[in-house]
């Protein structure tokens, strides 16, 4: 049969984690290929996520490339596709296809130190890139994750970030007091600026809502980071995730495609539109 990208391949649902409940609620979903059909993705990357007869969604695949057995998506519910995938179980199939864009040149970041940002759901596309720097810990310097949520119940991973506490370095953060948290309590901006992380030999990976990525950003600068030091991600809305309807450019970007990962030195020349 002749190839068509916009057909997805069957996939199985293996495994359902509740992150967040409530308005907000998250869901962790790991997935198999049902066929022969497979891929390799690279840090940062997205597949196109369809419930048949619902539609589809772009997601991050927040696992490693290391891991080989399955496929993880972490999946904020918001509207028609991702609720539709927050009502799935267990064994159920959906469809799948990609791996879409851009990557994180983690390669070209071995010995340097490196500080993620994440803000909410923004932390399931550094998830990828933060497990397969501690996957090769030998590669990099210091690694440092700096994480805020709403409240401490908005926290995805929550049960990991206990865990990698115990291998780097969590600076950890909810946006207003409660009781028994004993971490920052601010915007992750304001943590960035309580740490002073040290810019020398290091990379920041910021990922969040996009008013959290400029005043980290702004942060980061304010203590000597360059352009060339801070890599963010874009998730304009996407439609067809191959460069074909024109639905998430930026300028003459497509993000689907020249995305969504880009270096603040190359973000800051593109229109604001974003
Ligand atoms: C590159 C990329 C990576 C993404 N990674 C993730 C991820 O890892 N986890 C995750 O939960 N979501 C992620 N998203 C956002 C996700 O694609 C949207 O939330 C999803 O498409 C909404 O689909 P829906 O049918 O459920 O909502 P719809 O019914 O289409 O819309 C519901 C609401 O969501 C808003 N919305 C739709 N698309 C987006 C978007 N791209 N960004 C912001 N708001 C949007 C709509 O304006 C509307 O208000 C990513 C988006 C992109 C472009
Ligand atoms: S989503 Fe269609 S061109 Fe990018």
């Amino acid at each position: 049969m002749e190839h068509n990208e916009y057909i997805p391949k069957p996939a199985k649902l293996i495994s359902i984690k509740e992150e967040v409940g409530g308005a907000r609620a998250i869901k962790t979903f790991r997935t198999q290929f049902i066929d022969e059909h497979s891929f390799s993705h690279q840090c940062g990357q997205c597949a196109m996520l369809s419930v048949f007869g619902k539609g589809e969604a772009m997601i991050s695949i927040s696992s490693s490339p290391l891991q080989k057995d399955y496929h993880q998506f972490s999946i904020l519910k918001t509207g028609r596709v991702t609720s539709a995938l927050h009502e799935m179980v267990e064994g159920d199939t959906i469809g799948i296809r990609g791996p879409y864009g851009n990557h994180f040149p983690i390669d070209e970041w071995k010995g340097k130190n490196l500080v993620f940002i994440g803000g909410g759901i923004g932390l399931a596309p550094i998830w990828s890139v933060l497990q397969t720097a501690l996957g090769k810990k030998e590669d990099y310097g210091e690694l440092t994750l700096f994480y805020g949520s709403r409240t401490s119940k908005d926290q995805v991973f929550r049960e990991e970030l206990k865990e990698l506490k115990k291998k780097m370095t969590v600076h950890l953060s909810v946006d207003v007091e409660e009781p028994g948290w004993q971490e920052f309590v601010g915007f992750v901006p304001a943590n960035i600026k309580d740490k002073a992380p040290n810019p020398e030999n290091t990379i920041t990976v910021t990922c969040g809502p996009p008013i959290m990525i400029k005043f980290a950003i702004l942060a980061l600068q304010e203590f000597g980071f360059k352009d060339e030091q801070l890599y963010t991600t874009v998730e304009n809305k996407m439609k067809c995730g191959i460069g074909k309807c024109g639905r998430c450019n930026i300028g003459p970007h497509y993000v689907c495609k020249d995305g969504p990962v880009y270096s603040w030195a190359e973000l800051k020349n593109l229109p604001q539109e974003y």
